[in-house]
């Protein structure tokens, strides 16, 4: 029996080329892993009715870990997204995400090293909404109006946005401690308290009391705004740490780090709970470039960094840090996105699965 049973969810769009890739590279350092292979998505409706379907939660519950490529959200069908629903359902109440700088990329920086921890179930994401004209709006809209907590026009959609002291206190938490094991030194909440006093002030309050706690760590405490944060991390992003987020600065913010580091091609994931994690690239599938073999697959395979730690196999997870990095460096085999950032021009790239060659033969 291999050593390692891993849950393998290859997505949609690019999703199916680039977790190949990721999966060759790892199967090339040696580790003992076992891919159990399941569908989600759209693709898979017709077959299961749904497109996240049982079987797909029980092999990650079974596992405990899994990786995925990005999977489509149609606009305009019914389902809501099943990356929000697979963190719902398995309680990935982390998403942390790393933005540290390669060189080679041809990204603005060189001296970037931050990680970003997102909360992940709640918050305008939570994805409670009322449509616009529906009977529920209209009730909803005349309820707030009866509290006497404002107006809102009648022809208004409504996105509720939740934010909890639980869910605050452990997402602050698991920052200070991941903070703690990864040798950090600073942790910054960031909100927009002065204006979102009941949602995102509740959050900052509970960031203060988790970092009282964690005052003799060593790990420094301090916060800030959510739109300052954007022009300091362009201005001056070597400052920054670990930044603790609720869920949709996060996911905003997550995509500017990437912007730092060369682009979502280069930006890995993890969504992290108490019992189950589930690795993935920050970017989404990338639909034009579906099937032309042209994806950047350093975001999946980064990602499976993530999970090789995880899993306790940091030396391959080295070895493919690594190999990804002299790659890089050398800028001869990197995918279009890359080659384009360096010399403002896409020829002389090469495709998903020779980049995916070239790292496997510098492991
Ligand atoms: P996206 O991240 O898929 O792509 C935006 C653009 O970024 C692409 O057109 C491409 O130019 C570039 N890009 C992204 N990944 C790349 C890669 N690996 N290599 C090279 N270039 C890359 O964002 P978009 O277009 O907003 O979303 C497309 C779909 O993906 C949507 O249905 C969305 O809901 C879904 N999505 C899924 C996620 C997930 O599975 N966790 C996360 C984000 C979006």
């Amino acid at each position: 029996m291999a050593k390692h049973t891993v849950t393998l969810i290859p997505g949609d769009g690019i999703g199916p080329e680039i977790t190949t890739a990721m999966t060759r590279v790892v199967e090339a350092t040696g580790v003992d892993i076992e891919w159990e292979r399941v569908e989600a998505g759209s693709d898979v409706m017709d077959k299961y009715g749904t497109p996240l379907p049982d079987h797909v939660l029980e092999s990650i519950r079974k596992n405990k870990v899994a990786i995925k490529g990005p999977i489509t959200t149609p606009v305009g069908t019914g389902f809501r997204s099943v990356n929000v629903a697979l963190r719902k359902a398995l309680d990935l109440y982390t998403n942390l995400r790393p933005a540290f700088s390669i060189p080679g990329t041809g990204a603005r920086y060189d001296d970037i090293d931050l990680v970003i921890v997102r909360e992940n179930t709640e918050d305008l994401y939570a994805g409670i909404e009322f449509e616009q004209g529906t009977e529920d709006a209209r009730e909803l809209i005349e309820w707030v109006e009866s509290k006497g907590a404002g107006t809102i026009r009648p022809d208004s959609g409504i996105s509720l946005k939740p934010i909890s002291i639980t869910g605050s206190r452990r997402i602050v938490k698991f920052a200070f401690d991941y903070a703690i094991a990864n040798g950090r030194k600073k942790v910054t909440a960031v909100h927009k308290a002065n204006i979102l006093k009941h949602s995102d002030g509740l959050f900052l309050k509970v960031a203060r009391e988790v970092a009282e706690e964690y005052a003799d760590s060593g790990v420094e405490f301090e916060d800030y705004i959510v739109d300052a944060t954007c022009m300091q991390l362009v201005l001056h992003p070597e400052w920054w740490d670990v930044l603790v987020l609720p869920n949709l600065y996060g996911d905003i913010l997550s995509d500017l780090a990437a912007g730092l580091i060369g682009g979502l091609g280069m930006a890995p994931g993890a969504n992290i709970g108490a019992e189950y994690a589930v690795f993935e690239p920050v970017h989404g599938s990338a639909p034009k470039y579906t099937g032309k073999d042209m994806a950047n697959p350093t975001a999946e395979i980064l990602s499976a960094v993530l999970m090789l730690n995880h899993l306790g196999e940091r030396e391959a997870g080295d070895r493919v840090l690594n190999a990804v990095r002299a790659v890089l460096a050398e800028g001869e085999h990197v995918t279009y996105d890359i080659k384009r950032t360096n010399t403002g021009s896409t020829e002389g790239s090469v495709g998903t699965q020779a980049y995916a060659d070239a790292v496997i033969e510098r492991l």
